[in-house]
C-alpha cells in the first residue's frame, strides 16, 4: 500500500499528484478500508478547503482573509452598520458542540477491550520502528489558559493501548505539556533547574514522584476529520487562535464537535476514529527511527507516551493514512496551501514581502525565497531576521531574498539572480537558533545555525560604490514585431 501511495503521488499524469486511493478489504482486517493521498493533487486541495476545483484559486482564501484583517475601526453609524453581516459570517464559524446521540463518531463506544492495532495501521518503510498513525489530528488544552490546540503529529503504535506522541518540542502541544509541568512541579527555581536538566526541555524526567492525580495531560485524537479539519491540524498558528475556527473559516461552516467519553475535551463529531487517553508528564520512551518527510529516516529520540482510555468511531470507519518520504508527496500540496494562504499573515508583520517560495524539494522550512519592496539600506537582513522570528518560519533553515522585480516561483530567475548579485562573504549571513528535529545535519539535535543571503541590488546606502548594471531585456517594440511574425517563421514547429 505504501509503494502503491508513494507512486501516485509521485505520478504526474495526466496532471501532476495521482488519485486518492481507497483500498478495501486489507489482509487480515476483514471489511477494512484505507484511504490514501486524498490531498495529493491541486485539486483535491483545492476541494478540501471547499473551492471550485477547476476555477477556484487558493489566493481566494488568501484575499478572504486579507478581508478580515484589513478591518478597520468603523467610525460612524453606518460603517457599523455595514459590518454587521461579516461580522454575524464570522460568528457562523465558530464550533458548536452537539449531543453524543447526533455525533457519527460514538456509533461504537469502546472503553474496555479495545486495541488501536484493531485497525489496519501501516508500516511504511522497511526501516521504520514499527506502525505509525501518520495522519492524526491531536487535540490537547492549555492547562493555564484553557485554550484548545489541534496538531498533526504522528504516533508509533508501541502496541494495542499505548503509542508514541511525537510533537516536537516547540509544537504548541509540546507547551501544553510544559505548562503542566510547571504547574505540577512547585517552585519556579526548582522548575528551572528541572527543565534545564532535561533532554531539549519536552518533558522534565527531574520531576519523579507526582502525585497520580496530576500526572497527566489528556489528549484526544481524531482519525479521518472532514479535510479542513483535517489540514486545519497542520496549520501553523498562532497558540492564541484554535484551529476548530480556522477549519470552521476555511469550510465557512462550523465544525461540529462532541465532548469525549474520558477525557474532558471535545473532538469533531463527524470523525470515523476518535482515540482518548492521556500523556503522562515523567515518561518518555524511545521514538523512531520513521522514514520522514525530507527523504530520510528521523533518527530514534525520546517523545512522550500517549495511553488510550477509549476508542469511539463510526460504525465501518474508514482509516486515514499519508506517506512522508523523499518529495513530492501529498504533503506538498498541504504545504503549498499552506503557504498561499499565510502569505497574507506574513505580510501583517513584513508588509514589504511580495511574495514567497518554499520550494517542494527542500521540504517547506531548508529554504525560502522571498521577494521584497527594498526601501532601505539592510532591508533584506530585516527581513530575514523577521522571518527567524514568526512562528514556524524560526525553522527556515536557509532564507533567500531578492527585489520585487524576481518572480520567486521562477527557480531559474531566483538561480540568476543569487548567483550573480552576491559577493559571498559580504551578503551571506550565519545566525544560531532553534531548528526543526527533523534536520539531521545541525550540530545539536533542535538546536543549530541559519544562513540568509542578501541577492538583492546592492546600494551606494550599503557601501557598494559601483554601478550597478542593468538586467539585459529586449525592448517593447522590438518584441511586438516579432511577435507579429513568430508563427510564420516556425521555429517552434
Ligand atoms: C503528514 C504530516 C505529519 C506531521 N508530523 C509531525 C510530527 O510528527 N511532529 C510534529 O511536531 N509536527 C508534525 N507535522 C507538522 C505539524 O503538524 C505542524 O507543525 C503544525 O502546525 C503543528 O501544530 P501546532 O502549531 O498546533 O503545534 C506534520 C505535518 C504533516 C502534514
Amino acid at each position: 500500500m505504501a509503494e502503491i501511495a508513494d507512486r501516485a503521488a509521485k505520478s504526474r499524469a495526466p496532471t501532476p499528484g495521482g488519485p486518492a486511493l481507497l483500498f478495501e478489504n486489507v489482509k487480515n482486517y476483514p471489511g477494512s478500508s484505507v484511504l490514501m493521498n486524498q490531498f495529493g493533487s491541486e485539486r483535491r486541495m483545492k476541494l478540501a478547503l471547499g473551492l471550485d476545483p477547476d476555477r477556484g484559486s487558493l489566493d481566494e482564501i488568501s484575499a478572504r482573509l486579507r478581508a478580515l484583517l484589513e478591518v478597520k475601526s468603523p467610525e460612524g453609524f453606518l460603517d457599523k452598520l455595514k459590518m454587521l453581516p461579516m461580522l454575524a459570517d464570522l460568528g457562523k464559524l465558530f464550533p458548536k458542540t452537539i449531543a453524543a446521540k447526533d455525533a457519527p463518531c460514538k456509533q461504537v463506544i469502546r472503553r474496555e477491550g479495545f486495541s488501536v492495532l484493531d485497525f489496519p495501521v501501516l508500516q511504511t518503510w522497511p526501516l521504520d520502528a514499527g506502525r505509525f498513525i501518520t495522519l492524526p489530528c491531536v487535540i490537547t488544552r492549555d492547562p493555564r489558559t484553557g485554550r484548545r490546540n489541534m496538531g498533526m503529529y504522528r504516533m508509533q503504535v508501541y502496541d494495542g493501548q499505548t503509542t508514541g506522541m511525537h510533537w516536537q518540542r516547540q509544537k504548541n502541544a509540546a507547551e501544553h505539556l510544559r505548562e503542566a509541568l510547571r504547574a505540577a512541579a512547585g517552585p519556579a527555581s526548582a522548575r528551572v533547574q528541572a527543565m534545564a536538566e532535561t533532554a531539549g526541555g519536552i518533558a522534565n524526567l527531574a520531576v519523579t514522584n507526582l502525585d497520580p492525580a496530576n500526572n497527566r495531560l489528556e489528549v484526544a485524537v481524531a482519525i479521518g476529520t472532514d479535510p479542513a479539519t483535517t489540514f486545519s491540524a497542520i496549520v501553523p498558528a498562532p497558540p492564541e487562535v484554535e484551529e476548530f475556527l480556522i477549519a470552521g473559516f476555511l469550510r465557512q461552516q462550523p465544525v461540529e464537535l462532541v465532548r469525549c467519553e474520558t477525557v474532558d475535551l471535545e473532538v469533531p463529531a463527524h470523525a470515523e476514529i476518535i482515540l482518548e487517553g492521556y500523556v503522562r508528564l515523567d515518561e518518555l520512551r524511545p521514538e523512531g527511527p520513521f522514514g520522514d518527510h525530507t527523504g530520510f529516516y528521523t533518527l530514534q529520540e525520546d517523545y512522550p507516551v500517549f495511553y488510550i482510555t477509549c476508542i469511539t468511531h463510526r460504525r465501518d470507519p474508514i482509516w486515514s493514512a499519508t506517506i512522508v518520504g523523499k518529495p513530492p508527496m501529498e504533503d506538498a500540496w498541504m504545504g503549498k496551501a499552506v503557504e498561499r494562504i499565510f502569505l497574507p499573515l506574513f505580510r501583517l508583520t513584513l508588509p514589504e514581502i511580495v511574495d514567497i517560495n518554499l520550494p517542494i524539494e527542500a521540504v517547506f522550512h531548508n529554504l525560502m525565497v522571498v521577494s521584497i519592496r527594498k526601501s532601505y539600506a539592510g532591508h533584506a537582513r530585516k527581513v530575514m531576521n523577521g522571518i527567524w522570528a514568526m512562528g514556524q518560519a524560526m525553522f527556515t533553515k536557509c532564507i533567500i531574498v531578492v527585489d520585487e522585480d524576481c518572480d520567486v516561483q521562477d527557480l531559474r530567475d531566483v538561480t540568476l539572480r543569487v548567483a550573480n548579485n552576491i559577493d559571498p562573504e559580504r551578503d551571506i549571513q550565519f545566525t544560531l537558533g532553534p531548528v526543526d528535529s527533523l534536520d539531521h545535519a545541525a550540530r545539536l539535535p533542535n538546536y543549530g545555525s541559519k544562513m540568509g543571503i542578501d541577492a538583492t541590488r546592492k546600494w551606494a546606502a550599503e557601501g557598494f560604490s559601483r554601478p550597478w548594471p542593468q538586467l539585459i531585456e529586449m525592448d517593447a517594440a522590438t518584441k511586438a514585431r516579432v511577435d507579429a511574425i513568430w508563427k510564420k517563421l516556425g521555429i517552434e514547429g
